[in-house]
């Protein structure tokens, strides 16, 4: 079996001026190539915490990470960026997307960032992926002239314009109403399924978790598969 992520013993601890807060605990996560995966559990409990880790944003106390079987070392940022482009898409609850630029522009900036000179390419793709999302006629829209729900899309396709081995989102439909939310599941397992893009996702939606392949709680620091 080809693991396209792994995590062993994983430990993270929030220092406060009195207190500290030991959130995840030998935190243990072998994740397939092309899997579904949910994280569920209770406000708090280090679910947002973990996928920060996962996502290479946040840094860990102890343990070990293998992105495709390259093994992660804390701190060493060349490594982190390269892989943190490549081989991860973002989508998160709030959208994030650049209020001064186009829906089309949102989704080209992370492929330009790496390659400026092929422009007319990555446009030709983020194009695509706004089609694939349902939003070619809003290629030319700012962000606030875009819905929530719309907005959330964008940030999908966004996600999706490095071609990520694994998307991770944190509550991609946090604050949708329940049939914008419905189109959102169904675009990931959409991705899921064509792509075979793997996806980690963070929700508090039942029906978001009914659909993805495995479920886990998080719970006193660990993972538990509930599913
Ligand atoms: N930067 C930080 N410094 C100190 N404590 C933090 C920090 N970030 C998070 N925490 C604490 O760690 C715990 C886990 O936070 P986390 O954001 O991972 O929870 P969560 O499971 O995502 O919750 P929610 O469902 O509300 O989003 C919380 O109790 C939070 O107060
Ligand atoms: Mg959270």
């Amino acid at each position: 079996m080809n693991n396209i992520l792994e995590l062993k013993n994983i430990n993270k601890t929030y220092k406060g001026k009195s207190e500290n807060l030991h959130i995840l605990k030998d935190l243990n996560l072998e994740v397939e190539e092309g899997d579904f995966i949910s994280i569920l559990g209770k406000s708090g409990s280090g679910k947002s915490t973990l996928l920060g880790i996962i996502g290479l944003l946040d840094n860990f106390d102890s343990g070990e990470i293998y992105i495709n079987n390259n093994k992660i070392d804390k701190f060493e940022s060349n490594n982190v960026d390269r892989l943190k482009n490549k081989d991860l898409g973002f989508v998160f609850q709030f959208h994030y997307l650049l209020p001064e630029f186009t829906a089309l522009e949102n989704v080209m900036i992370p492929c330009l960032i790496q390659n400026f000179s092929d422009k007319k390419n990555i446009e030709i793709k983020a194009k695509e992926l706004l089609k694939k999302v349902g939003l070619e006629e809003r290629y030319n829209h700012k962000p606030n002239q875009l819905s929530g729900g719309e907005k959330q899309r964008v940030a999908i396709a966004r996600a999706l314009i490095n071609d990520p081995k694994i998307i991770l989102a944190d509550e991609p439909t946090g604050n949708l109403d329940e049939e914008t939310s419905e189109d959102i599941h169904k675009l990931l397992q959409k991705i899921n399924r064509e792509n075979k893009q793997t996806i980690i996702v963070v929700t508090h939606s039942k029906e978001l978790a009914n659909i993805t392949n495995k479920q886990y709680l998080v719970k006193q620091g660990k993972l538990i598969l509930k599913k």
